[in-house]
């Protein structure tokens, strides 16, 4: 007979599991035994150093943030307060084409780039040195990365963004991006919106994607137009999706702007039909009001626009633009060129677009939070509190256990993430213990800066990294890599 391990490091007790596959929750004790889930079930007879009352509290995987810009804030604020008080203990960065690597420019990080990079101290020439950064740091939770298309572009042309890459410069890029593969990044993401990578070409991204097949790399796309051309975008992303033979992710899935309203039935009927020859799974974030860049495309399209960061005119930040272009007594359009470069928060989507979209097959949440900014959209601090408070406890838009599957299980399976996002023996102990009853953003457009409640304990790798809804001392995150070695 074999002896018995009795004794563990920590004991949950009496909890409600939700395991993160999607299956409704379960009563058990949860056992950790140094940085993974022990044991799960029955555990009358165990003991442990830790031992915690979960009795009314869920235990769920940690929540994985596909859409993060935390590249910077975990190398800066390694503490990642923002994300850990959701409940969140891993986060994907370098989305909408902006990353960290491979960067060696020798002026400090400029327009776009700006949005996540305030300073080149935290970029690096190469995947692996960027990571180096990260792990040097010790953020308190895990972290994996993708290699953005705008950086590529920068590295490779320099300045001359206005066009499409040569073939010489997509060689570059190409080799450059099967680099990061070898390094671990998860795959490329793009932002062909922004003006760096506007004037590529599908081919262009096509081409520089050809690597991301044979390491298994995915393709994660800010789409061109998620506004009157959603459709065509939709097309084009899969394109190249389907080009590269790799999975597609669509970033933080909308329709913009007052007469696209609605029109999430055709994204997603095409989306449902696409799948049938390609995988493609979404992100999506719980509010109305997105994030950007300031700029006049996104401010004629919302019917509210709020300063996020400004600077030349850091007095404006937290203020409605069309006040401050009434001070400033010009148009909004004109204002806009007076605060640039800048950042805002602009109310363009329908509330039964984020529902609907939320609920749609293999749709995630990202928070496309960004931790850099003054006064940032509210979504940075609320996201995954505020889908499982307001959309699932007051709205009953999905059942809980669904939607901690999307934020968990899924997730982990759409980015290959190994052993993460279920409570499985054996899988690294990343746990988020939270109250179903009271879990609910606190974040707001006019105070963006406040925990959520209603969560209890977070485990990182098998620490406590959040005890009572306040974080500890406890910095066990660790970087994730494609192909952990
Ligand atoms: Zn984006
Ligand atoms: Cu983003």
């Amino acid at each position: 007979m074999t002896m018995e391990n009795t004794s563990y490091d920590v004991i949950l007790r009496n909890a409600s599991v939700l395991d993160g596959t999607g299956k409704p929750a379960f009563r058990a004790d949860v056992a950790i035994q140094g940085e993974r889930l022990a044991r799960i079930g029955s555990l009358e007879l165990a003991e442990a150093t830790q031992e915690i009352d979960a009795r009314g509290l869920t235990v769920a995987p940690g929540f994985i943030d596909v859409h993060a810009h935390d590249d910077a804030e975990l190398i800066a604020r390694p503490q990642m307060t923002p994300k850990l008080t959701q409940g969140v203990t891993t986060v994907i960065a370098g989305n909408c084409g902006i990353s960290g690597a491979p960067y060696s420019h020798p002026s400090s990080p400029s327009g776009l780039l700006r949005l996540v990079f305030k300073s080149d101290a935290f970029m690096a020439r190469t995947f692996e040195e960027f990571l180096s950064k990260v792990r040097a740091a010790e953020p308190a939770i895990n972290s994996a990365f993708l290699t953005g298309h705008s950086t590529l572009r920068i590295q490779v042309m320099g300045d001359d963004l206005g066009r499409t890459a040569t073939a010489a410069e997509i060689r570059q890029m190409r080799t450059l991006l099967t680099d990061c593969l070898e390094q671990g990044s998860l795959g490329l993401s793009t932002g062909l919106f922004y003006p760096p990578a506007r004037a590529a070409s599908t081919q262009e991204v096509i081409e520089i994607a050809a690597p991301l097949r044979a390491h298994q790399g995915i393709y994660v796309t800010h789409m061109r137009n998620e506004a009157d051309r959603v459709i065509e975008s939709l097309e084009e992303s899969l394109e190249i999706g389907h080009a590269a033979g790799v999975p597609v992710v669509i970033s933080h899935h909308k329709c913009m702007g007052h007469r696209n309203f609605g029109r999430s039935t055709e994204t997603l009927a095409l989306l449902r039909r696409a799948r049938a020859r390609q995988p493609v799974a979404l992100d999506v974030y719980p509010y109305t009001a997105g994030s950007s860049v300031l700029h006049v495309d996104l401010v004629s399209m919302a019917s509210k626009t709020l300063l996020t960061w400004c600077d030349p005119h850091p007095e404006y930040v937290g203020r409605d633009l069309g006040e401050v272009a009434s001070e400033l007594g010009c148009t909004p359009v004109e204002a806009v060129a007076r605060l640039e470069p800048a950042g805002a928060v602009y109310f363009f989507m329908d509330e039964a677009d984020i529902v609907r979209i939320m609920r749609s097959p293999e749709a995630m949440i990202g928070s496309d939070g960004m931790p850099a900014d003054q006064h940032p959209h509210p979504r940075l601090w609320g996201t995954f509190p505020r889908v499982l408070g307001r959309y699932v406890r007051e709205q009953n838009v999905l059942p809980l256990h669904e939607a901690v599957h999307r934020m968990t299980g899924l997730a982990a399976q759409r980015f290959g993430l190994r052993n993460r996002g279920t409570v499985e023996v054996g899988n690294y102990a990343d746990l988020c213990v939270f109250d179903p009853g009271t879990i609910l953003d606190a974040a707001t457009f006019e105070q963006p800066t406040q925990p959520a409640i209603g969560i209890h304990y977070v485990f990182v790798n098998g620490q406590m990294a959040l005890e009572k809804g306040t974080p500890t001392a406890s910095r066990a995150g660790k970087v994730l890599t494609r192909n952990p070695h």
